[in-house]
């Protein structure tokens, strides 16, 4: 077990945000974490896992201990000629577990090319993009559960996914380390191109294959999430809000403009880009914080802001977003 103390984040948070942790440990396989868990001084302090650090903002340092995810490995468990089950180490990288997927024709999974983060993540956090989420593909997990100390599998349906939502950002918040996710993918391809201008994007190829649904995602994604590495940022700094049908009829009265995206349980969606946009703030710099040029729910490190900026600077956006659309947006990204 490799670990320090007063550890330097500062490479390992997307928003590039400069945050210490008291004490950092990398777990590279089970045996570290046991080892983690025997040292009662270490066990008994605040704990965060992190992975890529591609969903977190820094706002202090951390008191307490870094967990680093650095499990790898990946492993083919069940195939046929329908299908193929793929057990992945959480600490994989999730885009490169994509791509070679997209490469051998692993289908249900391209559409979420070029997210950074973990594979671990892809199941906290339900990730989801162009029409496809984690939890479609999502087999079961395995996890150490700090409380029995015990590894523990759950299924895709006791997970409790949501949009952006799982059992691992609620009950078992904290208490789980995610070892491994197995993800169930097709063998056969069908293009999922009904998200946005997808479709249009993809009309000038006769064939469509998994590589080219990911060239094309991962295309339109540069053009509106800058790269991290020149501005930080954490993707969508907030969730799209949900509302009651009455509640969104009511607001297009007045605010005619308004995207709504029905979802399944009769409410409705809106775009916290949108509302962010229709507030005025899309592409303002501020300080040492901003808005993306291209995409108003993209919050952007300018250079050397600091976690608590970005925090005041979202509170910020929320509270006008509030104050003329009557809705609250909350945040999407772990706020630490
Ligand atoms: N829109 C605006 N102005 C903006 C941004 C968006 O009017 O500044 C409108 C667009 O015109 C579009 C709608 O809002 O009609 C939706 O925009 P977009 O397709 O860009 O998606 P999003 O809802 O803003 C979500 C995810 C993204 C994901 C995209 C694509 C959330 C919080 N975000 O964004 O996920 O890549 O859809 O599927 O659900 C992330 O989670 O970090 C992330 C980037």
């Amino acid at each position: 077990m490799v670990f320090y103390t007063d550890y330097s984040l500062d490479q390992l948070n997307t928003f590039n945000i400069k945050a210490k942790a008291e004490i950092f440990i990398e777990i590279s396989s089970i045996s570290d974490l046991e080892g983690y868990i025997r040292r009662k001084k270490y066990f008994e302090r605040p704990r965060f896992i992190l992975g890529n650090g591609s969903n977190v903002l820094f706002t202090s340092n951390f008191d307490g201990v870094v967990l680093k995810n650095c499990l790898s490995g990946i492993e083919v468990l069940a195939e046929n000629e329908d299908e193929i089950s793929i057990k992945v180490a959480s600490g994989e990288n999730f885009d490169n577990f994509v791509q070679y997927c997209a490469k051998n024709r692993y289908c249900g999974i391209e559409n979420l090319s070029g997210i950074p983060g973990t594979v671990g993540a892809s199941a906290v956090q339900n990730i989801g993009a162009y029409g496809q989420e984690a939890s479609q593909i999502i087999e079961c997990v395995e996890y150490y559960n700090f409380e029995t100390c015990q590894i523990e599998n759950i299924k895709a349906q006791d997970c409790k996914f949501e949009y952006r939502s799982s059992i691992f950002k609620n009950e078992l918040k904290d208490k789980a380390f995610i070892i491994s996710v197995t993800y169930k993918l097709k063998r056969k391809f069908e293009a999922c191109v009904s998200y946005g201008n997808l479709a249009e994007l993809l009309k000038e190829y006769p064939i469509l294959t998994p590589l080219i649904m990911r060239r094309t995602i991962i295309a339109t994604r540069n053009e509106k999430i800058p790269d991290f590495k020149e501005f930080g940022n954490a993707g969508s700094f907030f969730k799209n809000p949900e509302i009651t049908k009455t509640i969104a009829d009511k607001l297009l009265t007045k605010e005619k403009d308004l995207k709504t995206f029905p979802i399944k349980n009769g409410n409705v969606k809106l775009s916290a880009g949108q509302l962010i946009d229709l507030c005025g703030f899309k592409g303002i710099k501020e300080g040492n914080v901003g808005i993306a040029e291209n995409q108003a729910l993209v919050i952007i490190n300018l250079g050397n802001a600091t976690g608590k900026e970005i925090l005041t600077f979202s509170k910020k956006i929320a509270k006008s977003v509030k104050e003329r659309f009557g809705v609250k947006l909350e945040p999407e990204v772990c706020i630490i």
